[in-house]
């Protein structure tokens, strides 16, 4: 199993925003009475290359979003919650999820415009969730966009 080549600088930079994202938000609610979850809609394999990567032929692999979420040290994220829908990547998430058995991560093989609403409506009071949606088109329903807002969370 290989993992997915896409992208270039950009989603690097894209990447970047999101480990600083969670970072501050991580920080911004240690101290709150509030669960935190995770759930990474789009996930992909864990890691990826670029087609203009001077490393590949190194093998060298990027750590992708679900990995920079694992790493969030400050206050660590309660519930790491990983979608895919293509199977070969749900079994390197799986993987993943096994390399860190201690925390708490869920792999869905599934439909993100399903998963993400069925989240929702299972929210509690106290519970508080980044989720990052990093379709490569135009994946994402409106509906499911919806389903995040009604949350108020
Ligand atoms: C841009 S990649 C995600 C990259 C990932 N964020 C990273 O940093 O490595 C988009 C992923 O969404 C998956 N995907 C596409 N449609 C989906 C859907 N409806 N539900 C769940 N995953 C989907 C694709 O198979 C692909 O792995």
């Amino acid at each position: 199993m290989t993992a997915p080549r896409f992208g270039g600088p950009w989603t690097q930079q894209k990447l970047e925003i999101l480990r600083r994202y969670l970072d501050a938000y991580t920080t911004a609610l240690k101290n709150q009475p509030f669960s935190l979850t995770y759930m990474d809609a789009f996930a992909g394999a864990g890691a990826y290359s670029t087609p203009d990567d001077e490393y590949r032929e190194f093998n060298e692999l990027r750590r992708g979003s679900t990995q920079l979420a694992i790493e969030v040290d400050d206050k660590p994220i309660d519930r790491l919650i990983f979608v895919e829908l293509v199977r070969e990547r749900v079994e390197l998430l799986r993987g993943l999820r096994d390399r860190h058995a201690d925390r708490g991560i869920i792999v869905v093989e599934g439909d993100a415009n399903e998963e993400i609403p069925a989240f929702c409506n299972s929210m509690n009071w106290d519970d508080r969730a980044v989720v990052f949606l990093d379709p490569f088109k135009t994946e994402v329903s409106w509906s499911t966009v919806a389903a995040i807002a009604e949350t108020q969370k």
